[in-house]
């Protein structure tokens, strides 16, 4: 089992688009039983909030499923739990080794860091941009599932 854990500022626009991308890939593809996918966020500031409409709202245009959850904040607990801890953007790694420590184990990855165009993803919160944040993300997700197929499953 491969336990990976997607993490953004707010945990209610990119990271939470990011687990349900990739749950639905996962399942596409019968390896759901392989792996635990969550989502979570570096600050407190959107804690307890729903999924944003935005994310919503595309994750519906492109058939993907998604469930009601609230933002949850990652805990220093959740460095041992998870085998990869995903990131956005390279703003997210001081505000999360700040919970965690130190990534002693070389957990911590920036999603299109798997792909050719390595980059940080930008913030739909604030850009308002939700289907240029999906693209990213699904070619982020494809890269993803294709480094873990090779090298942990
Ligand atoms: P996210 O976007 O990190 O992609 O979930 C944000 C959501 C909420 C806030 C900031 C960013 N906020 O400040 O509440």
């Amino acid at each position: 089992m491969v336990k990976v854990v997607f993490i953004c500022l707010g945990n209610i626009c990119r990271s939470p688009m990011a687990e349900f991308v990739f749950k639905d890939m996962v399942k596409r593809q019968g390896l759901e039983k392989d792996f635990l996918i969550e989502s979570r966020a570096t600050s407190s500031e959107a804690l307890g909030c729903s999924v944003h409409r935005g994310t919503q709202k595309i994750l519906t245009q492109k058939n993907i499923p998604f469930s009601d959850r609230q933002a949850r904040k990652i805990t220093q607990s959740d460095y041992d739990k998870y085998d990869l801890l995903i990131i956005m953007e390279t703003a997210n790694y001081p505000n999360l080794l700040r919970t965690i420590g130190e990534d002693a184990q070389g957990k911590v990855h920036r999603l299109l860091d798997f792909t050719d165009n390595p980059a940080d993803i930008d913030d739909p919160w604030y850009t308002g941009d939700f289907e240029s944040t999906y693209r990213d993300i699904h070619l982020g997700c494809d890269a993803l599932l294709k480094y873990i197929k090779e090298k942990l499953i």
